[in-house]
């Protein structure tokens, strides 16, 4: 039996990539999915460096000056040859088309470093920060059409009591980051989450 192919996403660090890989290696993955590429919308995403560290097929598909159904479609179709059944966002900064959310329907992943009811947008760890939260909340969701409005997987809190800095904010946060994403994933391939899933598809039929 194949196992299930993903496709991880970046535009920056990667760590949540690394992360992952990490897990299908020898972690909550393991044995149950296939990370098959990492691409980047950039060509000096540090994570791009990363990936090859590890062993693992990366390429660059540049994003700059391509409007969001233009990239999708360049997206689909260099996603296309390794024909992956999920596509993980980790760190991806540029926002989906409508075509692109079709052709993986409840199948793209995004790690979020805030609640997304209460936060949408780049910069969670900022805003923590900004607002002097006590807490935040890291959520694994599914991509909708939406820019982080997709049904959530999984929230977990973080305690920010005593972090005084953004930076000591996004370390907490990051830690939790790179167990949940992989933990998360391992239960979507496991079939955990058919009710999220049937929203996204639903939410898009009546759209
Ligand atoms: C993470 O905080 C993730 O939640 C957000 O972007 C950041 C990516 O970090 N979407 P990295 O590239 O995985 O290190």
């Amino acid at each position: 039996m194949s196992l299930p192919r993903l496709a991880i996403l970046i535009s920056g660090r990667g760590s949540n990539m690394e992360a992952i890989v990490g897990a299908a290696r020898d972690g909550a993955l393991r044995g149950r999915c296939t990370i098959c590429g990492v691409i980047a919308n950039r060509a000096d995403a540090p994570g791009l460096s990363r990936a090859r560290a590890l062993g693992v097929a990366s390429r660059v598909v540049p994003s700059e000056e391509l409007g969001t159904r233009a990239y999708g479609r360049r997206l689909l179709t260099a996603l296309a040859e390794w024909a992956p059944d999920y596509v993980v966002l980790a760190g991806f900064m540029r926002i989906v088309s409508s075509e692109f959310v079709a052709a993986y329907l409840g199948r793209i992943v995004n790690i979020h470093p805030a609640d997304t009811a209460a936060y949408q947008g780049p910069d969670g760890y900022g805003w923590a920060a900004e607002q002097r939260l006590t807490e935040t909340f890291i959520t694994v969701h599914l991509v909708d059409e939406g820019v982080d409005t997709g049904p959530v997987l999984r929230q977990v809190p973080v305690s920010l009591v005593g972090a005084a800095t953004k930076e000591e904010i996004a370390r907490r946060g990051l830690a939790v980051e790179h167990a949940v994403y992989s933990e998360c994933l391992a239960e979507l391939l496991d079939g955990r989450y058919e009710a999220q899933v049937a929203r996204v598809a639903g939410r898009r039929r009546r759209g």
